[in-house]
């Protein structure tokens, strides 16, 4: 392996909380940034940067982190368009169309989507994402949960076991939950690093609050990390739960009440706000400026997944949180990045500091304003060093 300079960069985010508080940009003007390997050796003003085997110029565009895409459903068979133009005549989602692509994901082939991960993961790249979570919930059988698992692994290492997706039709759902804590979880454990959970009030597709903590508990006892989907279709158990577990993240949050955001604030959990999910159903978009004003630390994510958001783009969940969430380029940019990783208790990504990954996201533009100002844009990529693209 070589070491890389990478100069010429107007605008460098850092993300370094040393640069700042928290959730600072720790912008940086004229800037280089040295990779040896595929980690960061060293950042700093352009005139000072020592030399490197290679050298990359950027010429006046700006590098942020790449996007930490903490939530996304990639292993899937099938097309759910149909779905998507209902809703934009009014249908609601209410989680029923899961079974169709369950049903798909089953007859297809390893190879079959093997080829459809490839083409997705290889979409977010192109789109500036450097890491991307991936959970199961189209197999729900034993057999079919571990075998997405072991797909989702070969591209990513933050694969996560959501065998509580829904409960299929026509199975009783206490026999699923002992289904799911028992046997699957035992055959998905060791390709998983997250448990998930979609946890809604009783009388949905998904699962209510005792079901949701019996999930949890068992994914503690097999040593899997906890996350939730909480709150999507109403205000419910979710957020509470995760907070209660000091879960990493609960994600949608789209119908939050009061204890929900109090509980939230100064947790441990993180709210991963999914704003391509309320653009795909219609629904409303949570107040995200209030979350932070809050004290509640956000991430931003696609959900990629082809029922309620078949978007692989970060640029424009970022454009959508700035338009319709409240929240500032400058905050989106950071729940995207640092927001992402802190979702996925990771500090070697989301950030451009000596140590981390060298993941580097350049964008055709002067400035990371451009990211929301040009929405639409194919302004962001990742910087292809030289070495295998596979997200981290
Ligand atoms: O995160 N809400 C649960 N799961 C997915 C949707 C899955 C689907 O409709 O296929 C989500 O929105
Ligand atoms: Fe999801």
């Amino acid at each position: 392996m070589t070491s890389v300079q990478v100069d010429g960069i107007a605008e460098l985010v850092t993300n370094d909380p040393s640069r700042g508080d928290e959730t600072a940009l720790g912008v940086l003007t004229d800037a280089a940034v040295v990779i040896d390997d595929d980690r960061i050796a060293w950042v700093g003003p352009s005139a000072s940067a020592p030399a490197a085997d290679r050298r990359m110029d950027v010429r006046g565009r700006a590098v942020i982190p790449s996007f930490v895409d903490s939530h996304s459903h990639l292993v899937f068979a099938g097309d759910r368009a149909d779905e998507f133009t209902a809703r934009m005549a009014g249908t609601p989602y209410d989680g029923g169309g899961i079974q169709r692509t369950v049903q798909a994901t089953r007859v297809a082939t390893d190879k079959e989507l093997r080829a459809l991960l490839a083409t997705r993961v290889d979409e977010m790249h192109a789109q500036g994402t450097g890491t991307v979570e991936i959970k199961s919930g189209y197999g729900l059988t034993v057999e079919d949960e571990a075998r997405l698992l072991r797909l989702a692994g070969e591209v990513t290492d933050e694969t996560t076991f959501l065998g509580a997706h829904i409960v299929p039709p026509g199975v009783d759902v206490d026999a699923y939950v002992a289904l799911v804590t028992g046997p699957m979880l035992a055959a998905c454990a060791p390709h998983a690093r997250w448990i998930d959970v979609f946890c809604e009030p009783a009388s949905s597709h998904a699962f209510d609050g005792d079901q949701a903590r019996e999930v949890l508990e068992a994914g503690v006892a097999a040593g899997l990390g906890l996350r939730v989907h909480g709150n999507q279709l109403a205000t419910g158990p979710g957020v509470r739960l995760a907070v209660e577990f000091a879960a990493a993240s609960v994600d949608h949050c789209t119908y939050l009440s009061r204890a929900d955001v109090n509980a939230l604030a100064g947790s441990a959990t993180v709210a991963t706000l999914l704003p391509g999910v309320e653009f795909a159903t219609r629904s409303p978009y949570p107040d995200g400026r209030a979350l932070l004003d809050a004290g509640v630390r956000l991430a931003l994510a696609t959900d990629c997944n082809p029922g309620t958001c078949y978007t692989s783009s970060m640029p424009f969940v970022l454009a959508l949180a700035v338009r319709e969430m409240g929240l500032t380029p400058a905050e989106a940019l950071w729940a995207a990045t640092a927001g992402g990783a802190a979702a996925l208790r990771r500090d070697d990504v989301g950030r451009l500091t000596v140590g981390a990954a060298g993941h580097l996201t350049v964008l055709d533009a002067p400035t990371y304003q451009h990211l929301a100002y040009r929405a639409g844009v194919p302004i962001a990529r990742c910087l292809d060093l030289g070495w295998p693209a596979r997200p981290a």
